[in-house]
């Protein structure tokens, strides 16, 4: 994360990863310990203690679930990445470009397990729950791939479960474990999901149009790989022939050249499309902030509501 004041429970919940992924075959760990140590933002983790804080809970008693989540989302990076066939992830090669596909498999299968080791178990349930969520969300990603009349509706429901689940499950579960009543869960809840979606708008927005470097994935990939985001939908939806044509031919190619991408994203651009799923982001953050009206005014409610401006003015 950007926020410099949020580095000391960032660093917690980084050493307890450090502490838990210790054992041998050492290929297999160091695979396993390979994305934690390049990076990442710990977004999940943090979102999941405070809101166990905001409802007067302990961030602390969140810290092994936070730790777990974050477990679960490094294990489903490590398997995206061979399914987009991409081979940087948080500005280092992705695990399977570095330890080969084999490993990288079981690496993810480690950290999957490992989650379900540490986490409360009150919250098994719920992260049980999310990871069959986003199996079935990146299943409807890829094969979103195939076809050319995906709505907006079905791009919806697809990252609600393939991202949105786990946030959803991350401030969920800070709210069972901070004891929260009923209508406190469900308002965060609601919180967690809606970010979630705004969370993987704008990740599609940045796939497109930020610097590589600073965000440490391939940009142009999801065009490369025919990815229906929402901005190609929209694109698709007002394309008339023969420019039509032309983008399915671009995304439908499996290498494509500089050339072929910067001609997806002029017509992005002429389209208004990346402007359009700027807004809907926005739209989905304000719906995320409503219902924290449900739980009492605190730091660890403003902080909610920080981390909630940032992932749409996020650059990474
Ligand atoms: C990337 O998530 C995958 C998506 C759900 C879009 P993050 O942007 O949280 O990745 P890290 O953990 O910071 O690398
Ligand atoms: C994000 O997948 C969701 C999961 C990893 C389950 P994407 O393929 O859209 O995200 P990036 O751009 O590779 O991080
Ligand atoms: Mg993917
Ligand atoms: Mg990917």
């Amino acid at each position: 994360m950007e926020f410099e004041k949020f580095n000391p429970v960032i660093e917690k919940v980084n050493k307890k990863i450090e502490e838990l992924l210790v054992g041998k075959p050492e290929n297999l760990y160091n695979a396993a310990r390979h994305l934690s140590r390049g990076g990442g933002k710990r977004i999940r983790p943090l979102l999941c203690m405070l809101s166990c804080k905001a409802i007067g809970g302990r961030k602390n008693d969140a810290l092994n679930t936070g730790v777990a989540i974050e477990l679960i989302h490094t294990f489903t990076l490590i398997h995206d990445d061979i399914m987009d066939k991409d081979e940087l992830r948080r500005g280092v090669p992705s695990v399977h470009a570095k330890f080969g596909e084999p490993t990288a498999i079981l690496a993810g299968d480690l950290l999957f397990a490992k989650a379900f080791e540490i986490c409360n178990p009150e919250i098994k349930g719920v992260l049980a729950r999310a990871s069959s969520e986003i199996c079935e969300g990146q299943e409807l990603d890829m094969s979103f791939e195939k076809r050319d009349d995906v709505s907006e509706e079905e791009y919806l429901e697809m990252i609600k479960k393939k991202t949105a689940a786990l946030f959803e499950a991350s401030t969920m579960s800070g709210a069972i474990i901070g004891k929260g009543n009923e209508k406190e869960v469900e308002a965060l809840s609601t919180y967690g999901l809606n970010i979630g979606m705004a969370f993987q708008i704008q990740d599609d927005i940045l796939g497109v149009i930020a610097d590589e470097e600073k965000l440490g994935k391939p940009v142009g990939s999801d065009i490369v790989e025919g990815k229906k985001s929402l901005i190609a939908i929209k694109t698709l939806e007002q394309l008339q022939q023969p420019q039509k044509e032309e983008l399915i031919r671009i995304l439908k190619k499996e290498k494509n050249t500089v050339a072929e991408i910067e001609r997806a994203v002029g017509l992005f651009r002429e389209y208004n499309a990346i402007d359009y799923c700027k807004k809907k982001a926005e739209r989905l953050i304000e719906d995320a902030k409503r219902p924290l009206q449900e739980i009492p005014d605190s730091e660890a409610k403003d902080d909610l509501i920080e981390i909630a401006d940032f992932v749409v003015g996020r650059e990474i």
